[in-house]
């Protein structure tokens, strides 16, 4: 009896676990634009933002504002010719003239790949700060994790296990330390801008074009909430020489 209980509440846990898992989206985020949500093979809530002429940006923006803190998400880009379309993953302050901003923009390719990857960090507005990768695989083929890690010290930017930049604080130079950040995704037309400096704009005729997320993870402060912040440790790492 008592056993059977048990089993029947472990069974209780752990479908309250994947309800959680599930409905991520809701919980925490508002969305703008034609988002949609589906489920991967193995449950867990897909959100898929996109993007056509007629409806415009897509995009997903957190409820909270935080203060600090590691944030991740899967993302799967979308295939083919990309170029002018820019997705995101992305802290920011708000749209003020003296806003702080911490981003991890993938820019389109014509020919499907490379993706470049901009990481860039705005503090009071001053955001000349950019730094560019080649993905070094096809980030359309498959999902692929992304992490902005973000402490009075540091600034983390890793893709999957790899650290690939780290944006240090110095005296005396701006850095983001006061102005909570709202956590957002979004799918772009970049066309004067992304790809080739903007030589190579979008070609509507491939829309819709689609990027997937899933697994959003955050350990972060919410501002506002005066809990101390003591579970963002800083992890030992592992830098990779890259090409950029
Ligand atoms: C796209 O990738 C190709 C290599 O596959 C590269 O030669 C090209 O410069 C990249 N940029 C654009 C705009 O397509
Ligand atoms: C846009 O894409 C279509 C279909 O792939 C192609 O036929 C057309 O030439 C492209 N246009 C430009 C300007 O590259």
């Amino acid at each position: 009896m008592a056993r059977h209980f048990l089993a029947v509440l472990a069974v209780a846990l752990a479908l309250l676990q994947v309800a959680s898992a599930k409905s991520w989206l809701d919980k925490r985020f508002n969305t703008d634009g034609t988002v949609r949500t589906g489920y991967d093979a193995s449950g867990r809530e897909v959100v898929m933002l996109n993007l056509n002429q007629q409806s415009g940006a897509a995009g997903f923006n957190s409820k909270e504002q935080f203060l600090y803190g590691e944030f991740s998400i899967q993302m799967k880009l979308i295939p083919g010719n990309s170029a002018g379309t820019v997705s995101c993953f992305y802290l920011s302050s708000g749209d003020d003239e003296w806003r702080d901003e911490i981003d991890m923009e993938f820019m389109g390719n014509s020919t499907g790949h490379p993706v470049v990857l901009n990481t860039n960090v705005w503090a009071n507005g001053d955001g000349k700060k950019e730094h560019q990768f080649d993905l070094w695989f096809d980030p359309a083929a498959a999902y692929h994790t992304y992490t902005i890690i973000w402490n009075p010290e540091n600034i983390l930017f890793k893709v999957d296990n790899l650290f690939i930049r780290s944006f240090k604080r110095f005296a005396g130079l701006p850095y983001p330390t006061s102005k909570p950040m709202r956590l957002h995704a979004t799918l772009w037309d970049g066309s004067y801008w992304a790809t080739e400096k903007g030589k190579i704009p979008i070609n509507w005729s491939n829309a819709p074009f689609v990027v997937s997320y899933r697994n959003f993870y955050a350990n972060a402060c919410v501002s506002g909430d005066h809990t101390i912040f003591s579970s963002l440790r800083i992890p030992r790492m592992s830098f990779m020489k890259l090409v950029t």
